[in-house]
């Protein structure tokens, strides 16, 4: 296991190891002795910076590279004024890469400065052939390429990059093995995001996912398992399983295992006390996986279901195999095993043949299933899906009509979801200290939302009873209630009575 390993121990000048991760540790040892050269040169440790683009799953592939440089030896600053920077970057929609584009601009200036620095690319937009050819053509100052399955390789691609002159690319189609065992820097000590899969299978028509992140591939569950017991016993309270569609998790596997099963495993974790997941595909979501998240006791009041479009038509030519009839009949099986249910959800706007009929299919099924809340997106066309070469393309000036109409409504119906959970009192893990009022945290409801109230910053990281006396909308403003009171089932009412039964507010 990772932690047990003596990086100085490691015999550096004889050849690496062929067997990961081993040779990665390897590495990690031959940067230590480059950061040693440098900090004698230099009088100054040398600087890391990760920026990440797009998803969660992006975000913690990110907390491992952060790892891997931090145990190099490098100090991550998360400015991009540092010695080497990494963009961790994302291409689920063009306007992603755009971004990143934009941003090599900039870390041109930076590196005009600090001629000693290294500007580092990996991530999902550079599986994709085009990219790198037009980075190796345009912006020849940077210096490592590489893809979504060797980050783990990281220690070994930096070490070239630091020690050999030239742009340094390794990109690779595909990945058969996961990497376990090397280290990674939480961004919070109290969550953390697991990974139980990579990958996707589905081919939604409009998505370049499993053209760059390649294959599903579950993790073995003996090593999500380990990996959650000792994220446990290192004080975190909360996780977030992650898969692109998490519902297939397992069946994959030598001993087929159901994402239900393991949910129930991790359940049993001592000192972990929250569990999300996500994304669930409504496809694949069972029974099973709804009575599971019913019973078990530490899985949050939440669940993103991304419904994509509400047209039947549409849901077809995207390929999501199954219709507005089922998902709305599994949104209802769903409500009634679990009534105090938070339901968020993805929806894309003004895919290739969507009429104005189609649409109002989409609100329609917003309107019944009044989502908490709902990332809405324009259909962004991607290189080699089947969408993309779909003739009947919409009007952008129709689809931003109508991206503006569907966010009203979701707007409009979360706010009023919102107001369903005032004035009781709930767990709150505590997250930060609100930036923008002094004195105040900011944590989470079970059910996702925000909540902002009096504290101070010692309660990060633990988990507090709070009223919600105002609901602002999207989250809401509380105040911390004592142990006892929630003990006593008190409820501190409008008026600021106090009665004993929740049902008779
Ligand atoms: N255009 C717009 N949105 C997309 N998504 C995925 N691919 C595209 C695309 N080509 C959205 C889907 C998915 C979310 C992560 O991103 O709604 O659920
Ligand atoms: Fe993309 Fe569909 Fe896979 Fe999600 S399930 S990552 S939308 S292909």
């Amino acid at each position: 296991m990772y932690n047990e390993i003596n990086l100085e121990k490691i015999e550096i000048n004889s050849d690496p190891p062929a067997k990961e991760p081993d040779r990665q540790y390897y590495f990690i040892a031959k940067c230590r002795e480059w950061v040693r050269e440098f900090e004698r040169e230099n009088g100054r440790c040398p600087t890391a910076c990760v920026q990440t683009f797009g998803c969660q799953m992006n975000a913690r592939d990110s907390e491992k590279l952060r790892g891997i440089l931090g145990q190099a030896g490098l100090e991550n600053c998360g400015k991009e004024e540092a010695d080497f920077v990494l963009y961790n970057t994302c291409t689920v929609r063009d306007h992603a890469n755009q971004k990143v584009y934009g941003r090599l601009g900039y870390l041109q200036t930076l590196k005009k400065k600090n001629p000693r620095m290294k500007i580092a690319l990996c991530g999902c937009m550079m599986q994709e052939p085009t990219v790198v050819e037009r980075i190796q053509k345009s912006y020849p100052f940077v210096d490592l390429i590489f893809g979504t399955h060797n980050i783990y390789k990281l220690a070994e691609l930096l070490y070239c990059c630091l020690t050999e002159r030239g742009m340094v690319v390794d990109v690779w189609d595909s990945a058969d093995a996961v990497v376990e065992d090397l280290p990674a820097e939480r961004k919070y000590s109290f969550k953390s995001g697991v990974n139980i899969m990579y990958g996707c299978n589905n081919f939604c028509s409009y998505c370049i996912v499993p053209y760059v992140r390649g294959r599903e591939r579950s993790r073995e569950p003996g090593e999500i398992l380990a990996e959650i017991r000792r994220l446990a016993a290192d004080g975190v309270k909360e996780v977030m399983l992650l898969g692109q569609n998490v519902n297939s998790y397992g069946k994959n596997l030598s001993e087929p295992v159901s994402f239900a099963e393991l949910l129930r495993q991790v359940d049993c974790i001592d000192g972990i006390e929250r569990i999300r997941f996500m994304t669930s595909h409504p496809k694949d979501l069972s029974s099973e996986l709804i009575l599971a998240m019913k019973e078990c006791k530490k899985v949050c009041r939440h669940l993103h279901l991304p419904l994509q479009s509400g047209s039947s038509r549409i849901l077809e030519r995207m390929n999501r195999r199954y219709t507005k009839e089922q998902y709305l009949e599994l949104v209802n099986r769903i409500r009634q095993a679990i009534p105090d249910i938070s339901l968020t959800t993805d929806i894309i706007v003004g895919f290739p043949g969507e009429t104005e009929a189609d649409f109002e299919e989409t609100l329609d099924v917003v309107r019944r299933v009044r989502y908490d809340s709902a990332f809405t997106f324009i259909y962004s066309k991607r290189t080699k899906t089947p969408a993309a070469s779909m003739g009947d393309q919409v009007d952008p000036v129709v689809v931003k009509e109508r991206f503006e109409r569907l966010l009203r409504e979701v707007q409009q119906i979360s706010s009023q979801v919102c107001m369903r959970d005032a004035h009781t009192i709930q767990e709150v893990l505590v997250e930060c200290e609100n930036d923008h009022q002094e004195g105040y945290v900011s944590g989470r409801l079970s059910n996702n939302l925000l909540v902002h109230f009096p504290g101070d910053p010692s309660l990060v990281g633990k988990l507090v009873s709070v009223e919600l006396t105002e609901p602002k909308g999207f989250y809401y403003i509380g105040r911390m209630v004592d142990r006892t009171e929630v003990e006593n089932e008190w409820i501190i009412t409008d008026d600021g009575a106090v009665c004993g039964d929740k049902e008779a507010i």
